[in-house]
């Protein structure tokens, strides 16, 4: 047979099923599910009814997408009530909503550096990081992880713009940023901080106001941060926070914000609702961090290695990437559903498995998700 343009797609194929590597997509189905401990619902609001009806009543008077760029027709009133909400609740000047938490970094890192500028960012970071740090032209330095002094010994002696970028609570392992030693440096080295609040809105800080709150580094003049609305709030999309001025900059220079629809009434709604309920029941934050607590407290009894959490993700290492999938699925069988992070989405190459702690977790589902996972580990 005569060579096709894509032949090279199986021999990759092949690579990464000999390597434990292939990943396929699972459709759920809406009902009887199992037990959940993989999606990033933190607080329990994707279904609640709250948010679904403030989905609902916003698609019905908005219609069902946002019908073109936020700079064209795409702009809605519940757009700018939503950057309001969220703006104010996390302490900052001024919030824009982009289409994903995705987008909002490259939106941030694209407009807020550029060619002759210089970023330090962390080893851990999460991928949207990474590829806003290829897009926007700057000079990367990859850094240690949650390592300030290489931070600062990176930035020193550059003379354009510069900043450090970091998660504020990493996706892989749970564990937090040093987010006060890293404000520090930057303050002393003339840099901008940009810190990406996707695990600590909803979860971190005074009534889950994210980690910027509980750092005291909220609204600062130098401090810019991205969210996601896919976690704690139960929706999708994505919002970048900080001075006026840098969010008018986005304005009228982040591509991802410019050439994108807005993001759809009915996520925007939902998005308004969970905030509105998170405000309302504070007590939502701390229930996650407790679950995630007594997720890993009963991991550790049961022998099985995991980290301490600062948030609501909870890793438990796993022997290798084929046995983390086996052990994934066979939790799954077993009627609770695990994430599983494996090559190349850990930037060590150690598979783990990974439990998002939930607020509206009881304490028997707790103890249920625990026995699933040590009665199926792997034997080592
Ligand atoms: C740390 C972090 N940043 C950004 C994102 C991307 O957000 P979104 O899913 O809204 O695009 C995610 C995960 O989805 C994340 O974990």
């Amino acid at each position: 047979m005569p060579a096709t343009p894509f032949d090279w797609i199986d021999d990759e194929a092949r690579r990464r099923a000999d390597a434990g590597l292939v990943r396929r997509l699972r459709p759920r189905e809406a009902e009887a599910e199992p037990l959940d401990l993989a999606s990033n619902d933190y607080l329990g609001l994707t279904r609640h009814p709250e948010v679904t009806s403030a989905a609902a009543d916003a698609a019905r008077r908005w219609g069902g997408g946002a019908t073109g760029s936020r700079l064209v027709t795409g702009s809605t009133a519940l757009h700018a009530e939503l950057e309001r909400e969220l703006a104010a609740f996390c302490g900052f000047e001024a919030a824009l909503v982009l289409s994903s938490g995705y987008a909002a970094n490259l939106a941030a890192l694209t407009a807020l550096t550029g060619r002759g500028a210089l970023i330090a960012s962390d080893a851990g970071n999460h991928a949207s990081i990474v590829d806003g740090c290829r897009l926007s032209r700057a000079e990367t330095a990859v850094v240690p992880h949650a390592d300030p002094e290489a931070v600062r010994k990176t930035l020193r002696g550059h003379g354009g713009r510069k900043l450090a970028v970091t998660d504020s609570v990493f996706s892989v392992d749970g564990d937090a940023a040093p987010l006060a030693a890293l404000a520090a440096v930057c303050r002393a080295e003339g840099a901008a901080l940009l810190v990406d609040d996707a695990h600590g809105l909803g979860v971190l800080g005074e009534g889950g106001r994210g980690a910027l709150d509980a750092a005291g580094l909220a609204g600062d003049a130098d401090v810019v941060a991205t969210l996601t609305l896919s976690k704690s709030l139960g929706s999708q999309g994505g919002a970048v926070l900080g001075p006026a001025r840098v969010i008018d900059h986005l304005v009228n220079t982040a591509r991802t914000f410019i050439f994108d629809t807005g993001l759809a009434p009915a996520a925007v709604g939902a998005a308004l609702g969970g905030l509105r309920l998170l405000r309302r029941e504070p007590e939502r934050a701390l229930r996650a961090r407790t679950v995630a607590t007594a997720l890993y407290e009963g991991l550790t009894a049961a022998g099985l290695t995991a980290v301490r959490p600062d948030a609501a993700v909870v890793s438990v290492r796993a022997p290798s990437a084929d046995a983390a999938v086996r052990w994934a699925a066979d939790c799954r069988t077993a009627g609770t559903a695990v994430g599983c992070f494996r090559p190349p989405s850990v930037p060590d190459g150690i598979s783990r498995l990974r439990l998002t702690a939930r607020a509206d977790l009881t304490d028997e589902q707790i103890a249920r998700a625990v026995e699933t996972v040590r009665r199926t580990a792997p034997q080592s």
